[in-house]
């Protein structure tokens, strides 16, 4: 199995196949999602949500991002590894995010960093591309900025901010970035960046105009509860699954049915 490079994702959006991606956080479940064939894994800052049960984005440090990442590169073959940089460690300045994006580069083995924002991050993105690190940019709901939104509701629906969007998938574009997170933008405006910039757009809630799709492989598997987005498609139920698996278990053991002598030395 060939490995997925970033080249192969502007190569799949000329050819006009659709790209898959989802989240990992961890070494057991990076190998069940790469086995599967997906083409792109994000070890997402939305691991302070799902892994550690933080309510933003935001607490996620260098090195914790770095411990994720590590663990799934370790369990991947095939698809590309991006690694989201988190809050803080590239807003300051150009030095400290070249710096910054160099370490989780290093320390974790990952494939390529992924960065919030657009023309206020440009001159830190060109210094991290200059390092020669590909970058993936994100527009749109930007979970970074969640206490400067004051809402998850979708993002760009107002002319002004639509025109930004657009301006800062141009300059991004054609800084070299490789791939554009839409997170949470209307469908039709999704689309037009799409066929206005040659890096891909990996849409999440924005439709089925961008190049790709992401979705957080906890919420799409079933895992994660009370979190309902309208963009979420839950295509299992392993919430169900592993309390049923973990109560069958109880049961046994206060039966006294496990473990039996098969099972024992
Ligand atoms: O951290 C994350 O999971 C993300 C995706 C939702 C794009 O940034
Ligand atoms: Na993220």
């Amino acid at each position: 199995t060939r490995k997925v490079t970033t080249h192969r994702f502007i190569e799949m959006k000329q050819r006009g196949e659709k790209i898959s991606m989802l989240t990992s956080y961890d070494f057991t479940t990076a190998g069940i999602v790469d086995g599967a064939g997906v083409d792109g894994i994000l070890v997402g800052d939305s691991a302070s949500n799902v892994m550690a049960g933080n309510s933003t984005t935001l607490p996620m440090t260098v090195e914790q991002m770095i411990y994720h990442a590590r663990s799934v590169v370790r369990g991947v073959k095939r698809a590309l590894v991006v690694c989201d940089m988190p809050f803080g460690s590239y807003q300051v300045d150009r030095k400290e995010g070249v710096k910054n994006a160099i370490k989780i580069m290093k320390e974790s083995g990952c494939d390529a960093l992924k960065l919030e924002g657009g023309s206020e991050i440009l001159d830190t993105v060109k210094g991290i591309l200059d390092a020669g690190i590909p970058v993936m940019a994100h527009l749109g709901l930007t979970p970074q900025s969640i206490n400067k939104f004051g809402t998850y509701a979708v993002r760009a629906k107002e002319d002004a901010e639509a025109e930004k969007l657009l301006a800062d998938a141009r300059l991004l574009d054609e800084a070299g970035c490789f791939g554009l997170v839409l997170e949470k933008v209307p469908a039709g405006l999704a689309a037009m960046v799409t066929k206005e910039i040659k890096m891909p757009t990996i849409g999440i809630g924005a439709g089925n105009g961008t190049d790709g799709q992401i979705l957080v492989v906890d919420d799409m598997l079933g895992m994660t509860k009370g979190f309902s987005p309208r963009f979420l498609r839950r295509y299992a139920d392993l919430n169900s699954v592993m309390t049923d698996a973990i109560g069958q278990y109880i049961m046994d053991v206060k039966s006294s049915d496990f473990p039996n002598e098969k099972e024992s030395y």
